[in-house]
């Protein structure tokens, strides 16, 4: 790398200066810092998600809940049914009971890296986000579109996920002392609409003539990544019993697969592979068809049963009659409104 860290960063903060993206939880360029709360909760929802699915879930949060005081007088319920459709839903578990913590310590929150760190849910990346985007505190941010930049800008030949701390200790020698938030932002939106995984726009970026991938020629050839496993396939039944306009719906298990989450009643099919699964109810029951999901981990295929019992007692256990109508309200993760959408396709 001939260019010194100094030279590097200027670059990167004279880019976003003029093409920082205008986004709902950021103070423009160089501008006091935003709401604390605000960009907790914006770095929360977008681990793991792009921003465009995060754009509407945000407004609504900050809608309903503008400060963490509201957000953590909330029922539970309430805030898993605003998260559902944005998936991972350890984390919105998590965000109420950060909420809770800060709450309790009067509505503020730490303002360092460590402090942030210790509450709930909070990883090294968020932690490091929120300190250096809210406080001003100089970190070292990594999210997948800056370990896309540094490994271009670097040449990083050893493989993900084992070259992290290397390309953590990287963007920690090109991160400046001032501006620490702007920069990892720039970084970020750098990866997002310049240095993108398949045609990186090198003509556009501030670092092409410091960038070593791009002088040997394959800019997209990194990051470099470990041959991924295969994905497990399972497979599974969920069940649609429905009475006067009604279908009954349960809570899942706090622990677990979209656990918190209101659901379809089903066979447990995160803990089996097979979808032999038994019915809640005796009686016939007639397949829907089915739906595929892709978890982190494994990939699911749910077949819909729906029941043609007459009228009996309610299925065992804990649930709900919700009136299908209004099923859109429920709050069901994306692999039950698409369960559910099976069973109220007009049959063709
Ligand atoms: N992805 C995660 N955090 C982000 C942020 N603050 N700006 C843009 N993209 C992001």
């Amino acid at each position: 790398m001939d260019a010194s860290r100094d030279t590097i960063s200027r670059k990167v903060l004279d880019w976003y200066d003029a093409h920082a993206r205008a986004l709902p939880w950021r103070a423009p360029p160089g501008t006091a810092a935003p709401d604390p709360y605000r960009v907790w909760l914006s770095e929360v929802m977008l681990q793991q998600t792009t921003v465009a699915a995060v754009k509407d879930y945000f407004a609504r949060f900050t809608n309903r809940w503008p400060t963490v005081m509201d957000l953590a007088a909330a029922s539970d319920e309430d805030v898993m049914a605003a998260w559902a459709g944005l998936g991972y839903y350890a984390r919105a578990r998590n965000l109420l009971a950060c909420a809770r913590e800060v709450a309790a310590r009067g509505g503020v929150f730490p303002d360092t890296e460590e402090g942030l760190r210790a509450l709930p849910g909070l990883g090294a990346y968020t932690a490091a986000a929120v300190a250096a985007i809210a406080f001003g505190r100089r970190t070292v941010v990594v999210d997948a579109n800056v370990e896309r930049v540094v490994t271009r800008l670097f040449a990083v030949t050893a493989p993900l996920p084992g070259s992290r701390p290397e390309i953590r200790a990287l963007a920690d020698t090109i991160t400046p002392q001032d501006r620490a938030g702007d920069f990892a932002q720039a970084l970020m939106d750098m990866g997002a609409t310049v240095c993108t995984s398949r045609s990186p726009r090198c003509l556009l970026c501030p670092l092409s003539s410091p960038c070593r991938a791009r002088a040997e020629g394959e800019p997209e050839h990194y990051p470099v990544k470990a041959p991924k496993k295969a994905r497990p396939a399972r497979k599974g039944r969920a069940f649609w019993i429905e009475r006067d306009g009604k279908v009954w719906l349960v809570r899942r298990g706090d622990k677990g697969m979209l656990g918190g989450m209101r659901a379809l009643p089903d066979d447990g099919w995160s803990a089996r592979a097979d979808g032999h699964g038994e019915a809640p109810l005796p009686g016939s029951w007639e397949s829907a068809g089915r739906v595929g999901h892709v978890f982190t981990h494994f990939s699911l295929e749910l077949s819909l049963s729906v029941h043609c019992g007459a009228a009996s007692a309610d299925p065992p256990g804990a649930g709900e009659w919700w009136p299908v109508d209004r099923l859109d309200d429920a709050g069901l993760p994306t692999l039950f409104a698409k369960a559910a959408a099976l069973a109220r396709a007009p049959v063709a």
